[in-house]
This record gives structure tokens, C-alpha cells and sequence, in this order.
């Protein structure tokens, strides 16, 4: 205990501080900010807010269920467990750790699951451009709130995961989260309606990774890991719808800006994941490998997103962006991709040679 004297001692004078200081600036909005946002806004609160389907929470997932009103009613307020049992706002599953903890998942899944992992721990840098780039668009910046909020229990979703079938140590996780952040995320693209496409593109494509880790995770008989990925996977494919009908709204404003955007996207693309990999090559051969990814799907992801665009994107220009994308660098590591799940021994990948089977040095 301290006594009442030492604290005194110890306070510091608050007359002798500096005084208070908030600052404002003005800023500069334009009509099309303004008529851009509202029109976003009436997206957002009309298709996509909801409440959250699911969350991590002391060491067990519980996924909800929304409250079940009919047309023309007004949403219940929830007061009582009867309430809850009448209108049906229940927990209506829920994984434990020990659920999770029954169940194997493989070495390289683990691998997966961690990458994964990092790329959603960069939630700071993405909220941080996120939300500067769209201040001043009321639909999109509201709308970022609860994206973040869903994506990080994306994240705790996978450090549960790989807590429970013991992949990793809560302080290892806690590391990794750290080293992730020891360098930031800064926005591939030059312009908001390229880094808007961007995220459309991106939520897909995770989507589609998250599903192909599923799948491995039920071949290997850690269904409720599954499971758990599925819903992850779904709230990708609700980013992704709420990111295109975001740059649908802009391209009926702009559609020539916003075709060259989609295409030079598309052209340029990326997974953020590239660059969380504290060994690029290994870990991208272990990527691919493991959740099989080939050129065919590849492309198959683009045209995709392209023809979703098909509102203002001439499809046959996309077409000859989708044939030219295939990668130079990427093409050498063509060989292993076409392999089936888990082609390349983890052993080899966990200390990678000065070159690797395919002739590639290790980033
Ligand atoms: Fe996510
Ligand atoms: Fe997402």
C-alpha cells in the first residue's frame, strides 16, 4: 500500500501542464462526397447492417441468430429470457475450445491458418486508410465500423483454432500478432475507387481461400475447425457483396474512371498475404499447395469479379486482362500448384535450401 503522502508526492502539478488543446481543421467536402455518401448510406443501412452473427469469447465460439421479424413489424426489444425464447434470439450454436481441441489439423493447415491469421491482424493499417479515404463518404466510412468489427474476430477465430489443437502458444500468437505489426499495410493502389475495387477483389478471393481450407480441414476430420472457417468464409462473401454494390454506386457516377480502375485492379492484383510471409517463397509454395490454388482458378476468381462488374466493364477487355494476368514469377512455381493438397513435404519447407526444387531462391 501506498501511503496517502507518497501518492502526493508523486502527483504532478496539473497548473503548471500544458492546457487543453483539441484541435479542428475545415475541410472541404464535395457534392459528389456528399451525394456519394448518401447513396452509400442508403446501401449500407438497407442491405448490409446487421448485428454481429457470431464472436469469440472466452475461449468458445457462439454464433447467433437474428431476431425473427415479420414484415411490417417493428424489431422486438429484448428484455427478458422469454423474450429471448419467444423471438427466438438465441445462441443457437457454440464450439468450445475443448471442441476444437478433440479434433487435428495438420501441420501445413496450421502454416495456412497463421498466414491467414496475419492478414487479418492488419486491421489497424486497413481501418486506418479505410476510413481517411472515405471521411468524407457517409455510406462507406459508417459501414467500415462494422466490417472491422467483423473482421477481428477473424483473427480470433483462427488464434482460437490454432490454440486449441496446439499449434501454437497463446505467447507465440501474441508474438506473431506483434511482428505483423511491426511493419504496416499501405494501400496498394493510388486512387479510393482502385483501393474500393481492390477490397471487392480481395474478400473474394479470401473467401475462396478460407473455403479451400475448410475442405482440407473436413478431409482431415476436424469438422467443428470447419465449421468455424465456414463462417469465416461467409462473412468474406458479405464484404465482397457489400464492396461491389460500393463500386457499382460510383461507376453509375464515373463508369469510364471506374472501368480503367477495375481493369488495372485486376492486371496488378495481389493477395495482401504476400507480404505477411516471413519467408515469401516457402510460404507461398505452402499456401498454394495446401489449399491447391492453380492458374485456372486463378483466372477463374478474376473474370469473375469482372463479370460482376459487367455494368460498366467491357468484357472483352477484361477478358484480355484476365489471359495476361498469370504472373511471370508465379509461372515457375506453375509445377508445384497443380499438385494435389500438402505436394510439398512441410520439412522441406520449414528450412528452405538457398534454392528450392523449382530453381526459386527464397525471398
Ligand atoms: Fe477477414
Ligand atoms: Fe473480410
Amino acid at each position: 500500500m501506498t501511503s496517502r503522502a507518497e501518492t502526493r508526492a508523486r502527483t504532478v502539478d496539473f497548473r503548471a501542464g500544458p492546457p487543453y488543446s483539441e484541435e479542428t481543421h475545415p475541410v472541404e467536402i464535395t457534392l459528389e462526397q456528399k451525394a456519394f455518401g448518401l447513396e452509400t448510406d442508403r446501401i449500407y443501412e438497407g442491405l448490409f447492417k446487421r448485428s454481429t452473427p457470431w464472436l469469440v469469447q472466452k475461449g468458445r465460439i457462439l454464433y447467433f441468430r437474428p431476431v425473427q421479424v415479420k414484415p411490417n413489424e417493428d424489431p422486438p426489444v429484448i428484455q427478458s429470457e422469454n423474450d429471448v425464447k419467444r423471438y427466438g434470439v438465441i445462441t443457437v450454436d457454440e464450439i468450445s475450445g475443448e471442441d476444437l481441441a478433440r479434433e487435428q489439423i495438420s501441420k501445413d493447415v496450421a502454416a495456412v491458418l497463421r498466414i491467414f491469421k496475419r492478414v487479418e491482424d492488419n486491421l489497424p493499417d486497413f481501418s486506418r486508410h479505410a476510413t481517411a479515404a472515405f471521411r468524407n463518404v457517409k455510406g462507406i466510412s459508417r459501414s467500415y465500423y462494422q466490417w472491422g468489427r467483423e473482421e477481428t474476430e477473424h483473427s480470433n477465430v483462427a488464434g482460437l483454432i490454432l490454440l486449441a489443437t496446439g499449434h501454437s502458444t497463446q505467447e507465440e500468437l501474441d508474438d506473431d500478432y506483434y511482428k505483423t505489426q511491426e511493419n504496416t499495410w499501405e494501400p496498394p493502389f493510388e486512387t479510393p475507387i482502385e483501393n474500393l475495387i481492390y477490397a471487392m477483389f480481395q474478400e473474394g478471393n479470401t473467401h475462396g481461400n478460407y473455403i479451400a481450407l475448410a475442405k482440407i480441414m473436413e478431409e482431415q476430420g476436424a469438422v467443428k475447425c470447419a465449421y468455424a472457417i465456414r463462417q469465416v468464409a461467409s462473412d468474406e462473401a458479405f464484404h465482397r457483396a457489400s464492396y461491389r454494390r460500393y463500386v457499382e454506386a460510383y461507376a453509375r457516377l464515373h463508369p469510364q474512371e471506374a472501368q480503367e480502375a477495375a481493369l488495372n485492379v485486376a492486371w496488378n492484383f495481389r493477395m495482401p498475404a504476400l507480404h505477411l510471409m516471413r519467408n515469401r517463397t516457402r510460404d507461398t509454395v505452402r499456401v498454394v499447395s495446401t489449399i491447391g490454388y492453380n492458374k485456372e482458378e486463378v483466372e477463374n476468381l478474376l473474370r469473375r469479379g469482372l463479370k460482376d462488374l459487367s455494368s460498366f466493364v467491357n468484357q472483352e477487355r477484361a477478358e484480355e486482362v484476365v489471359r495476361g494476368y498469370w504472373p511471370a514469377e508465379m509461372a515457375r512455381l506453375n509445377e508445384t500448384m497443380r499438385k494435389p493438397a500438402s505436394a510439398v513435404p512441410v520439412s522441406e519447407l520449414e528450412s528452405p535450401p538457398t534454392q528450392n526444387r523449382n530453381g526459386i531462391a527464397p525471398a
